[in-house]
């Protein structure tokens, strides 16, 4: 038992004074410390605002309280808003992502108690505020004074020297310096504080910003509720495209394959009858049926193609977009930036869109020049179909864009088409990846 605590308290130690391999030399060291300390003092200039908003926050409630301070509540909280979205963008710039939570259906600041008790992100704000103006005002005080005390007692014997016996003190005003031998100690404990300061202000760093990213984005149990409400939609729009996509192979067959096949029998019956009364007849009647048959296959080979394109397979999204591209009427170049294969879903809804947009380039853009771009960073796979053309892209009057659309749903991922009259023409689709 005891064994696994000191386990645990060894292994936080060990996070706590980790630094990372390509962090090692000093140089870098020292920046990382001066990042950290630029951003840990603005950060306790936020902490500073955080804490004078506190009484102004408990006077308001205490107003509110009587009645007579109700109308305070709503520019308090949007106070608060401010407040904490210059903690959001601090934290962007230190690489976490935290969006803001207020979003339908509340979006408003609250106006009363009632509000405030039902809207999460409100007293997730002002617990972030608490927390901040202690939490982080300490930090941030202690990771700017960190390198102002190493500088000041790397330097002291110089000033013990300078100042009159009274005042001559070391570390921090807790020893006496009566002696030089003394007040070089000074100087051990300057250096001492500033590696400190080197090793630790990261981590200070990191420590302060922990409420912001806990607190200020959307409140787990919202964002679940959300998340199953669009995945919810987005099962509904995949079944939707399942649907109309059989329907589509189904016309396709049924209008093509199987209906040059009925021709073919149709024509092996007359063929037959041919055989015996004239005979040269009959084999004119099977060269019809032998190319009817020949068409059916070819129609075949489409729709089998349209399922799930055999070039994806064979080339990958490059070689097939290359293929969809260089089929073009309209000249068209094509970027493929993707360091490995994506499931085959999604680079299946991948060629779909750019063979869709292609193929609409081609029927309405007019243009002179298009571009295919396709790029995957970190788990999203971007396309973007662009053309030069005379733009006026419109969903609603027909079917193309709407799949897209539908195909894109199904998959968790969003499209957008940008096609101002007079152009140019842009679809950007984005697709989640999977790792
Ligand atoms: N690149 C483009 N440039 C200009 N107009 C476009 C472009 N793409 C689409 N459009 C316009 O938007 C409309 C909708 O396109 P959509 O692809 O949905 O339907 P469609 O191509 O007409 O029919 P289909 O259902 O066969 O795709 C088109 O009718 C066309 O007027
Ligand atoms: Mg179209």
């Amino acid at each position: 038992m005891a064994n696994d605590r000191s386990e645990r308290w060894r292994a936080r130690f060990e996070a706590l004074v980790r630094v990372e391999r390509e962090d090692t030399d000093l140089r870098s060291l020292l920046l990382a410390a001066l990042r950290a300390t630029g951003y840990g003092t603005i950060a306790a200039g936020f902490a500073i605002l955080a804490l004078y908003s506190i009484p102004i926050l408990l006077l308001t409630g205490f107003l509110a309280l009587l009645g007579v301070g109700r109308p305070l509540i709503a520019p308090m909280m949007q106070w608060v808003r401010i407040v904490a979205g210059l903690e959001r963008r601090r934290l962007r710039r230190l690489g976490y992502e935290v969006p803001a939570p207020y979003t339908a259906p509340i979006a408003d600041p609250p106006r009363t108690f009632g509000e405030l008790k039902a809207d999460p992100s409100a007293r997730r704000d002002l617990a972030w505020i608490g927390l901040h103006a202690t939490w982080g005002l300490i930090l941030g005080a202690l990771v700017l004074q960190m390198p102002i005390i190493s500088v000041r007692d790397v330097t002291y014997p110089l000033w013990w020297a300078a100042a009159p016996t009274t005042e001559r003190q070391i570390l921090n005003g807790l020893i006496a310096a009566d002696t030089q031998a003394l007040a070089n100690l000074g100087c051990a404990t300057g250096v001492a504080v500033f590696a400190l300061w080197l090793l630790f202000a990261p981590k200070l760093l990191d420590l302060q910003a922990r409420p912001g990213v806990n607190l200020l984005g959307p409140d787990p149990e919202v964002d679940l509720s959300e998340r199953v409400a669009r995945l919810t939609a987005t099962r509904a729009a995949a079944l939707d495209a399942h649907a109309v996509e059989l329907r589509r192979i189904e016309r396709a067959l049924h209008d093509g394959a199987q209906n040059r096949l009925v021709a073919v029998a149709v024509l092996i019956g007359a063929a037959r009858r041919e055989v015996t009364r004239a005979p040269e007849r009959a084999d004119e009647i099977l060269e019809r049926a032998q190319t009817t048959v020949e068409g059916a296959l070819a129609e075949l080979r489409a729709v089998v193609r349209s399922i799930l394109p055999p070039v994806l397979e064979d080339r990958g999204l490059a070689g097939a977009l290359s293929a969809l591209a260089s089929d073009c009427a309209v000249p068209c170049t094509v970027e493929v930036d993707v360091a490995h294969r994506c499931p085959a879903s999604v680079e299946a809804t991948a060629y779909f869109v750019v063979a869709e947009s292609l193929t609409n380039v081609a029927k309405h853009s007019h243009a002179s020049n298009a571009s295919v771009e396709v790029r995957l960073k970190g788990h999203t796979l971007t396309v973007a179909v662009v053309d030069d053309g005379r733009g006026g892209a419109d969903a609603a009057s027909g079917s193309g864009l709407a799949g897209i659309a539908r195909r894109v749903e199904a998959l968790d991922g969003t499209a957008t088409v940008t096609s101002p009259p007079g152009g140019p023409t842009e679809i950007r689709v984005e697709l989640p990846c999977g790792s």
